[in-house]
């Protein structure tokens, strides 16, 4: 197939339900990270696949606004942010598998993980030239860590595929992506996107705080649950670093990222706040779409 000759009908992407919607969304996606072996790079930035994108995303961004519950006042900012996160009430997936998750079930959970974490980070990498000055080296040096400071092996992704070899589960990437709930795709679409617009590099920056000041001591509960299921080691040392990690860029995230941001753009107040929402929604989604599966 010659590039730029590809012939590419445009689907109603608008009117496909809702799981077909984010399928496509993550498919689209993919052509901005690692692609696909049996399709053709020059497709990233054909105009009817960005065409069919847009309209996707635009059914994926309504559902978010229409779910999004504002913060009633936005000062002082920091502390308003991190008591709005801890605010946003949902069930707890790390604690269920520290206390009562069955060996499928917690697998069932490094499966439903592995679609992002694979590619930790990256859909924020997107956020770097989007922003400036002290947030921007912050977030550097926070991705910094993401991408394990200078030593490959450290990457957490890597750590994560370790992990995933150790318990016997595929560490490709993407493999599990026809097995897990919808809500995982969900949460690695509303990543990307926000990533991928500048439009919303606010809330990029929101969902990451979120993302950051949620994980700490679910990360504790998650290596505590593995230890206790008998899981491999390596699984529970991935968590196990991001204990002080993300107690760490909790701080970078809200302070040094999110602060300087809004101080320089007081106009994307509300879109942090939007993106951290947003981090916690998804996130809550996927645990509830776990949960109801194993109660059914
Ligand atoms: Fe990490
Ligand atoms: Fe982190």
């Amino acid at each position: 197939m010659v590039s730029g000759e590809v012939d590419v009908a445009l689907p109603a992407g608008a009117d496909a339900d809702h799981e077909d919607r984010q399928i496509a969304l993550w498919a689209l996606y993919e052509l901005h990270y690692g692609g696909f072996e049996d399709v053709d790079d020059d497709l990233e930035w054909h105009p009817t696949l960005l065409t069919l994108r847009h309209q996707l995303e635009g059914v994926f961004l309504a559902e978010l606004r229409e779910r999004y519950v504002a913060p009633e006042s936005t000062e002082p900012f920091a502390e308003q942010l991190f008591a709005y996160i801890a605010g946003i009430d949902g069930p707890s997936l790390a604690r269920f598998v520290q206390r009562n998750a069955t060996r499928d079930q917690a697998l069932d959970v490094l499966r439903a993980r592995s679609v992002y974490q694979l590619k930790e980070a990256d859909p924020t990498t997107w956020a770097i030239p989007r922003i400036s000055g002290a947030a921007k080296v912050a977030l550097v040096e926070l991705q910094y860590d993401e991408y394990g400071a200078g030593v490959p092996d450290k990457q957490h992704s890597h750590l994560f595929a370790q992990g995933l070899a150790a318990c016997r589960l595929d560490p490709a990437y993407g493999a599990y992506v026809d097995d897990v709930p919808v809500e995982v795709l969900e949460l690695n679409n509303g990543l990307s996107f926000l990533g991928l617009h500048r439009r919303w590099r606010g809330a990029a920056m929101g969902f990451l705080a979120a993302f950051e000041a949620t994980s700490s001591l679910p990360a504790r509960q998650m290596a505590q649950g593995l230890r206790r299921l008998g899981l491999a080691e390596e699984m529970a040392y991935y968590y196990d670093e991001h204990i002080e990690a993300d107690a760490v860029h909790e701080q970078l995230a809200v302070r040094q990222i999110c602060a300087p941001v809004v101080a320089e753009h007081p106009e994307l107040v509300d879109d942090v706040f939007f993106g951290a929402f947003t981090c916690v929604d998804l996130e809550n989604r996927l645990a509830q779409a776990l949960l109801d599966g194993w109660a059914a």
